[in-house]
């Protein structure tokens, strides 16, 4: 076993906003000098910045277990959030109860509906020729379109702020707790009104869906409907302004999608392997191991660096460099990987490209007016203000 004092060590303060602004250059050198590092920040915790190690800790659940908790340091959550903190056999059997419809196939009968999401909050922006595309745009079509999906239509914007508090509480154990507490309330009550009804959105379905004919315990739906709420959320709406930051900011790129629409699925892959909205996850050590000559105790927490991973230079050539030419840009560690690989992946990625889709048709000349501004949180990156003009138009 290493000793506290001769672990390999590296500063990575999670929970401080400043890491935010220069974020890549400092995973970058975390990477470069100390692969496995310990960090004393957010309780103690391993860093594995390599795209094999993180490979490896994802796909080895019985060392790397799920079940204590999967942020560093952990959400005020009362209970833990499903199917993300259940490993086998019950993570298997609720991931296949949702897993069906979020496939791409399932996911074209809301094609409809998202473009309108889409359609509905560009449209009175249009007019104007000017927007704020992270504030008007990116917030509220993720949280519309899983509100779409699962048939909760009530306020959304009510949603959104409760989801936004939720994760912005992380690390304040008792303001986290009180977050937690008023969206786990909301959720429940949307949860209570379909139990034992015949209601036929999809929400209503799992509520009264069985198990190996059982019903699913009210706490593990509550677990499972908050994921969905917040794991869609600003994971999405991350990956969407630095979509179209990319877009404007790469020479020549606007100009070859135009022209090639059959490039937007590498430009989506890319942008995501470039600015990973959530840039961490976490495990906890169930048994001791070794990586890289580090012993990793039990109990100790491991910070998954997919910000780091999809920049290793080992994986990618010129990792800090935009190019939708690279072989393989889609092997990123985005969505995680191995058994809790993100399952709706389908659905950001489609969100993604319909906003894409809008942008090109309707504010081709889209330019900046103004620095966009980057934050995030403690597993969370991406822009918080990306303003914009473009040519007016009707709307
Ligand atoms: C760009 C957007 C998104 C990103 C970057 C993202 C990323 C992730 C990551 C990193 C994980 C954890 C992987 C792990 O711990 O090994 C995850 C899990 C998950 N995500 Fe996403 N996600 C996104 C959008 C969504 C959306 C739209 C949904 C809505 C359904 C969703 C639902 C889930 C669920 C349910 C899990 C848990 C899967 C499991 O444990 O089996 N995510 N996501």
């Amino acid at each position: 076993m290493t000793k506290p004092a001769e672990r390999a060590s590296f500063d990575l303060d999670n929970t401080d906003p400043e890491l935010l602004q220069h974020l890549h250059e400092t995973l970058g050198e975390m990477q470069g000098t100390c692969p496995v590092a310990w960090s004393s920040a957010s309780g103690g915790f391993w860093a594995l910045t390599k795209y094999d190690d993180v490979v490896t800790a994802s796909n080895d659940w019985e060392t790397f277990t799920v079940t204590r908790g999967i942020m560093i340091p952990p959400t005020g959550a009362s209970m833990p959030v499903i199917p993300a903190e259940l490993d086998p056999p019950r993570h298997t059997r609720l991931r296949k109860l949702v897993l069906p419809n979020f496939t791409d196939k399932a996911l074209q009968q809301w094609r409809p509906g998202l473009e309108q999401i889409i359609d509905e909050a560009f449209r009175p922006l249009l007019p104007a020729g000017r927007a704020d595309l992270v504030v008007d745009i990116a917030h509220p079509v993720p949280v519309l379109a899983i509100c779409l999906i699962l048939g909760i239509d009530s306020d959304w914007r009510r949603i959104r702020e409760l989801a936004t508090n939720f994760l912005a509480a992380t690390g304040q154990p008792a303001l986290a707790r009180q977050r937690a507490h008023e969206l786990e309330a909301y959720l429940e009550e949307e949860i209570e009104a379909r139990r034992g009804k015949p209601v036929e959105d999809l929400l209503g379905q799992y509520v009264n869906a069985r198990i190996d004919d059982e019903e699913i315990p009210a706490r593990e739906m509550l677990g499972l409907v908050q994921l969905m709420v917040v794991a869609g959320h600003e994971t999405t709406v991350n990956g969407m302004g630095s979509m179209i930051y990319r877009l404007i900011v790469e020479p020549g790129l606007r100009e070859r999608v135009l022209a090639d629409r059959s490039l937007i699925g590498a430009v989506i892959d890319e942008t995501l392997r470039l600015h990973p909205p959530v840039w961490n996850m976490g495990r906890t050590v169930a048994e001791e191991t070794e990586m890289r000559g580090e012993s990793l105790c039990p109990g100790e927490k491991v910070m998954l660096v997919y910000g780091a991973a999809n920049r290793d230079p080992e994986k990618f050539a010129e990792p800090d460099t935009f190019d939708i030419d690279r072989p393989g840009n889609g092997r990123h560690l985005t969505f995680g990987i191995g058994r809790h690989r993100c399952l709706g992946e389908p659905l950001a990625k489609l969100e993604l490209r319909l906003a894409l889709e809008y942008v090109l048709d309707h504010l081709p000349d889209v330019e900046l007016d103004g620095e966009p501004r980057w934050g995030g949180g403690t597993n969370q990156h991406g822009l918080r203000s990306l303003p914009v003009r473009f040519t007016p138009s009707g709307g």
